[in-house]
């Protein structure tokens, strides 16, 4: 089975960065050029860039790309990290970056390594999660952690790119995503593109699918996990953690370890980005009132009590995690 990778998300062209825009997939696969901290920032924000470990690298590129303008290292470290606050990953990145400039040392080093780190620990993840889910053949998963969001085959995706090597039986259910449809638009065509089965629904037929016996086990990528194990990913994650748990489906997380974040406590200290009402008001016919109140969290928090085990390239962590993550913090 082809599981090559179908796509390069991000690649440093020696004065800037080349970046698939996800905005346009998988109508279009349009690369941008991004030279300047601001177009890599904009980037960001917008979504072109988007995933937590792609964050991660790209705003360290980005934070190369303001320190060679000439802009006061923490002005442009702290205007990168503020583009997403959710994702560690992003914040881990640059001050990986800062701190090798102060030490004098070229911060583009760390992000050309951060590339190389990246795909090594998504070819991790997939063989201990494949390894963990031995068995569990039908796989939900949620927004996109695969090729696109990553510089490797991806963390939750890089597990069923794993199973699917090995040649065991794997299908995926993919929810929807709402309200920007990484799912529906990223996670499938990145399936399909690898020839593996992927079945598509939308979220809200999600606890329906887990109730109903479709579901051996889900799998999702994560933003942030608290010291105690609570997990922030896409919203609509914690909805899938209380349904899998209620029909009795293992609830596994699965991401590098720059997700991890020992200095938040739990998931009550994970800030959550709120993102913009027209995502969900849409736009053109049958769109409620552009001043329709929206309340519109780009990400909520899985607690720990409902994850199964966090697959990590250090390893998988099962409960209870405070001690596991402790013990593999290093
Ligand atoms: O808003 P997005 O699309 O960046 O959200 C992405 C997710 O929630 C992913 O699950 C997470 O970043 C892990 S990607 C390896």
């Amino acid at each position: 089975m082809a599981v090559t990778r179908a796509v390069e998300s991000i690649a440093w062209t020696g004065d800037g960065l080349t970046v698939l825009d996800q905005r346009r997939v998988p109508d279009a696969t349009e690369y941008l050029r991004l030279r300047t901290l601001d177009e890599v920032v904009e980037a960001i924000a917008t979504l072109a860039v988007r995933g937590a470990n792609v964050l991660g690298t790209a705003g360290a590129f980005g934070f190369v790309l303001g320190v060679r303008a000439g802009l006061d290292p923490d002005e442009a470290a702290s205007r990168v990290v503020a583009a997403r606050p959710t994702a560690v990953n992003l914040q881990v990145a640059v001050e990986l970056a800062r701190e090798a400039q102060l030490r004098g040392e070229d911060p583009l080093d760390v992000a050309l390594g951060l590339l190389e780190e990246d795909r090594a620990a998504c070819a991790a993840i997939g063989e201990l999660g494949r390894r963990e889910l031995a068995g569990a053949d039908r796989l939900l998963t949620h927004c996109n952690t695969g090729a696109l969001a990553t510089t490797g085959r991806g963390t939750a995706l890089g597990i069923v790119h794993a199973k699917a090597a090995a040649g065991e039986p794997v299908r995926v259910y993919a929810t929807e995503t709402r309200p920007l449809r990484q799912g529906a638009r990223l996670t499938v065509w990145e399936l399909q593109q690898a020839g593996i089965p992927v079945t598509l629904l939308i979220d809200a037929a999600a606890a329906a699918a887990l109730t109903g016996g479709l579901i051996d086990a889900v799998v999702v990528g994560a933003d942030r996990i608290a010291a105690n194990g609570d997990t922030a990913n896409k919203i609509g994650t914690l909805a899938l953690a209380i349904a899998a748990h209620h029909a009795g489906v293992p609830f596994y997380v699965a991401a590098t370890w720059n997700a991890v974040d020992p200095a938040t406590p739990d998931g009550a200290a994970i800030p959550i980005e709120q993102r913009d009402a027209s995502e969900v008001i849409g736009i053109g016919a049958g769109a409620p009132a552009a001043d329709t109140a929206v309340w519109n969290p780009a990400f909520d928090v899985t607690p720990a009590a409902l994850i199964t085990g966090i697959v990590t390239e250090r390893g998988v962590l099962h409960p209870p995690f405070g001690p596991a993550i402790a013990g593999l913090a290093r």
